[in-house]
């Protein structure tokens, strides 16, 4: 697959993730685990039978947690993949049925878009809330208008679809992360699930914990909104 989510999109997140609300309550004390560092997997454009399923049983012996946006024409005949994500703490999200660029769409070619993969999920995990990955990262006013899921994009991208150089992905992640990172990477691509684990590895050894997307901003007391962009859950100063 050549069609991956592009990087420019990433400039847009940095002003988007300022607008995220302010945490509802302070911390109580000591037991609250805001010291701890949490941070975020997020995986676009799979599932891949053979590249997922390592990367989940590469997460499993780890203990960590991943948030995976699907492109819906991909679930059918790997639907055990989605329910052991599911089964294994894992969140799951929209990356659209088709893996098409949603801005140039007019909201019924959206919703066509958006409902299909929506349902599936649904379908073999339940109702609940599916974030939205749009692909390439890209939003306009009235996609969020009309999109009824909350925005997920990421603060850390390598790349990955560009060299396919686990060294070098391994390298900028670890530059770059920090507490309520959200990292991009592409579980079709078995460099990049080689990238993951080694950087579960090495941050897991720095006092990481990895989490959902929604685990992330849950623990830092933020409600997402449908129709708000995200970009990471760096704690307020
Ligand atoms: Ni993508």
């Amino acid at each position: 697959m050549t069609i991956v989510c592009a990087a420019a999109a990433a400039v847009i997140l940095t002003g988007a993730a300022l607008t995220l609300g302010q945490p509802e309550a302070a911390p109580a004390s000591a037991s609250q685990p805001t010291q701890e560092k949490l941070i975020a997997l997020t995986f676009d454009d799979g599932p891949r039978r053979l590249t997922t399923t390592r990367l989940l049983d590469g997460l499993a012996e780890r203990g960590a947690l991943a948030t995976f946006f699907l492109i819906g024409k991909q679930i059918p005949g790997q639907e055990d993949l989605i329910l052991r994500m599911g089964q294994e703490g894992h969140q799951v999200g929209v990356h659209t049925y088709n893996h098409v660029l949603l801005t140039g769409l007019d909201p019924a070619e959206v919703e066509a878009e958006l409902s299909p993969c929506r349902d599936l999920l649904e379908e073999l995990l339940g109702p609940g809330e599916y974030l939205l990955r749009p692909p390439y990262g890209l939003t306009n006013q009235a996609l969020l208008s009309q999109v009824r899921a909350p925005v997920v994009l990421w603060s850390i991208d390598p790349e990955d679809w560009d060299d396919r150089d686990t060294a070098r992905e391994v390298e900028h992640i670890l530059e770059h992360a920090r507490d309520g990172s959200i990292i991009l990477l592409h579980d079709i691509f078995p460099e990049s699930v080689d990238a993951a684990l080694q950087v579960v590895d090495a941050l897991q050894a720095q006092g990481y914990r990895f989490v959902t997307v929604s685990q992330l901003f849950q623990a830092r007391g933020i409600t997402l909104e449908m129709g708000r962009v995200y970009g990471s859950a760096y704690p307020q100063t």
